[in-house]
């Protein structure tokens, strides 16, 4: 049973396949954190301390100190003076509040996030809901945790009712509160910018309160919102590994903070500056949900999990199981120059080299002739598309390859049809010029208007176009965040109301092409996250495409989300054979694609792009669904290298990428601990028969010390 209530002890258990979480009620009202960790099943309470200076409440006396507490969800304003998970602003307009234990409920499968993405329960998911009251506001609180098993991951999110007769204000609101009684921990996160998403850091905390947030309105290149908490001694197949992770795309706040008494306190949620929420008398409002794992050998076991939880529950069932399409895109190779020839040509090519798709990428619409002007009209260009987007497609289609499409719906270009004719549907503040960013405005998704008006043109424009994929784009952040269509006390809730907005425009898209495939985009990885996983398999991982920084940006974002949903395509060979086979076997890291003018290949080239396209099909499926573990990554060796293998542990595509400044002569040991003893594995690329003793004891390799070389073994 994967959650109990003990009725004599008062405490809740939840167990995983792994691991255990537990927390009690105490003293009749409050919920106290007992344990994180690896599976038992004997939890007791221990003792409360007193420390001066902490306040109590008169009746618990010095046996409760909310400051000392392990809170499952902490409050402002009652004596806990660490980061709270709710502030509220009540008809008192002090923002205390004091919410105490009620009852609880455990059912199978999970709660409806209203309007937010959330991870699929399947037959096995489990949910505890505990009901919390605040006799002052007359709020009640159900805490949520849905438990993953078979993932090792537990799900928290809440829930909120104003019961009360006065409106109040949710000024802070994050999805759960974890309190360790610990502090002996590194924290690994990844910072970015547009180009250099995903740069992973491991610090030691420290006392004091370490964030990562996104005030952007988007996840964002500047921080994942996933973030892991080791022991200081981890690594990949020891120690004690905590991640956590966010399923939302906006703005978001990730808290870790040691205290006074060196306990930690973890919280994620939403990004508290952009974000305020009037609840009405009766109202409610559902937190996004949060998710945490936890691993007890390292943080290949941590990455299991979360790659096995991401492809159960959050990428769309279908899709995990769709053979992934080798698409061609224009946008390298031609950017905004493209016509209907172009698109036929390129089909043409690429049949005869194997791709499964064409993409055509921006360009396609309005007055999209550069990036000045455009955005908003979503009609093809009929000087570039004389016949109409459906005869292109049918063109193309006919020649026995798929076809997809651009798509930035969350923009206008100033210069465009719809701007002009609706100027105050995008952000902005009265009396103010709001400020462009790529020569664009962001609409305003918030609007019910808005998103009819987007629905009605993709419906009118791709009414008879046979589409098989959307490439949905969102090339800047928000900023000017005022809605024209919301009075000033709710002006704090566009950032949250843009994303419902969003969502269900992609709502939309998925119910209205069940069979199109969804990949994401903005600027590449500046929305790589778990919400934006849920519509589409795919990710764009970063515009940057030289492989020499891909190979680190894919090594940090496989340690959190599986290669099924990292996009990775092989650009600009500049005629250079030994770096397309590099930028190649880098690109295989994920899920492949190419990006150039085909039709300035030579035919040399153009065979070598057949025959990887052929080789990687024959391994497409192991990536697409095989566990992934790394053996060195290339943030802290002069090579990258890893394997992925199947469920059976009968095929295995081992990978190592030598970086610049790899040392001649040199040689580098590979570890497959997942190799069967007493079987014997061949190398399909040189015939080379391995035993599987053999590559558990690790086979060596010699470096070549050449920046373009790397080896690719793919075994069976
Ligand atoms: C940014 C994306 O990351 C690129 O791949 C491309 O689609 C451009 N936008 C098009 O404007």
């Amino acid at each position: 049973m994967a959650i109990r209530f003990d009725k004599e002890k008062n405490i809740f258990l939840l167990t995983t396949k792994n691991t255990a979480y537990a927390f009690e009620i105490y003293g009749e009202r409050y919920l106290r954190h007992l344990y994180y960790g690896k599976k038992t099943r004997n939890i007791e309470s221990n003792p409360q301390k007193y420390f001066s200076f902490s306040p109590y409440p008169e009746d618990l006396g010095v046996s409760y100190s909310p400051d000392l507490f392990s809170s499952e969800y902490a409050f402002w304003g009652m004596g806990d003076f660490r980061t709270p998970a709710l502030r509220l602003k009540g008809a008192d307009g002090t923002g205390v509040c004091d919410f105490t234990y009620s009852s609880y409920r455990i059912f199978r499968g999970r709660h409806d996030l209203d309007g937010i993405p959330s991870a699929r329960a399947d037959e096995k998911t489990k949910t505890l809901e505990i009901t919390m009251k605040d006799s002052v506001t007359s709020c009640t609180l159900k805490l949520c945790y849905t438990v993953f098993s078979d993932s090792d991951v537990i799900s928290r999110y809440m829930i909120l009712t104003n019961k009360g007769k006065n409106e109040l204000e949710i000024e802070k609101c994050m999805s759960f509160t974890l309190d360790l009684d610990r502090s002996d921990l590194d924290m690994v996160s990844f910072w970015g910018s547009h180009l250099h998403e995903c740069t992973y850091e491991r610090a030691p905390l420290t006392h004091g309160l370490r964030s990562i947030t996104s005030r952007r309105g988007s996840t964002s290149h500047q921080f994942n919102p996933f973030f892991a908490l080791c022991s200081h001694k981890a690594s990949e197949g020891f120690g004690d590994v905590y991640g956590f992770n966010f399923v939302y795309s906006g703005s978001f706040l990730c808290e870790v903070e040691v205290d006074q008494r060196s306990q930690t306190r973890v919280s994620v949620g939403l990004g508290s500056e952009n974000f305020g929420y009037t609840l009405a008398k009766g109202e409610s409002f559902t937190s996004p949900e949060a998710i945490m794992t936890y691993s007890n050998t390292g943080f290949d076991k941590m990455t299991l999990n979360l790659h096995d939880f991401t492809r159960r529950h959050i990428l769309p069932e279908k899709a995990v199981l769709a053979p992934h399409p080798i698409v061609l895109n224009t946008w390298e190779g031609c950017v905004f120059n493209i016509e209907r020839k172009l698109l036929v040509d390129f089909a043409d090519e690429a049949v005869k080299l194997g791709f499964d798709m064409i993409v055509m990428d921006d360009g396609w619409f309005g007055k999209r002739l550069n990036d000045n002007a455009g955005l908003g009209d979503w009609f093809e260009n009929r000087d570039r598309f004389p016949n109409g987007l459906g005869e292109l497609v049918r063109t193309v289609k006919d020649k026995g390859i798929k076809f997809g499409i651009w798509v930035e719906p969350e923009m206008v270009n100033p210069d465009s049809d719809l701007y002009r004719a609706h100027p105050d549907w995008c952000l902005h503040v009265p009396e103010r010029a709001p400020a462009l960013s790529r020569n664009q405005l962001v609409l305003d998704m918030s609007r019910p208007e808005v998103i009819e008006y987007l629905k009605d043109s993709f419906r009118k424009t791709f009414h008879d176009v046979p589409l098989d994929y959307f490439k949905w784009d969102m090339n800047r952040h928000l900023s000017d965040v005022g809605s024209a269509a919301l009075p000033p006390e709710k002006q704090k809730e566009v950032y949250f109301r843009y994303m419902k907005g969003v969502y269900s425009l992609l709502d939309w898209f998925v119910s209205e092409y069940p069979d199109a495939v969804i990949e994401t985009c903005s600027g590449g990885g500046g929305r790589y996250d778990l919400a934006m996983m849920t519509y589409g398999i795919q990710i764009w991982t970063s515009d940057n495409t030289n492989p020499y920084d891909r190979t680190d940006i894919q090594a940090s974002a496989l340690m959190a989300y599986p290669a099924a949903t990292m996009s990775c395509h092989v650009s600009d060979p500049r005629g250079s054979l030994a770096s397309l086979d590099y930028r190649y076997k880098v690109a295989v890291g994920g899920m492949l694609g190419y990006e150039f003018d085909i039709r300035k290949m030579s035919d040399e080239i153009k065979k070598i792009i057949a025959k990887q396209i052929k080789e990687y099909k024959r391994f497409e499926r192991l990536m697409r669904r095989g566990n992934y573990h790394m053996i060195a990554s290339p943030v802290k060796n002069d090579y990258s290298a890893y394997y992925y293998v199947n469920g059976d542990r009968n095929e295995i595509l081992l990978t190592l990428i030598e970086k610049k400044g790899c040392k001649k002569g040199e040689t580098r040991r590979l570890k497959i601990k997942d190799a069967i003893p007493g079987v014997t594995y061949t190398d399909k690329y040189s015939g080379v028969s391995f035993s599987g003793d053999d590559l558990r004891r690790g086979i060596t390799l010699p470096l070549s010390g050449e920046p373009d070389s790397a080896y690719l073994f793919y075994l069976k």
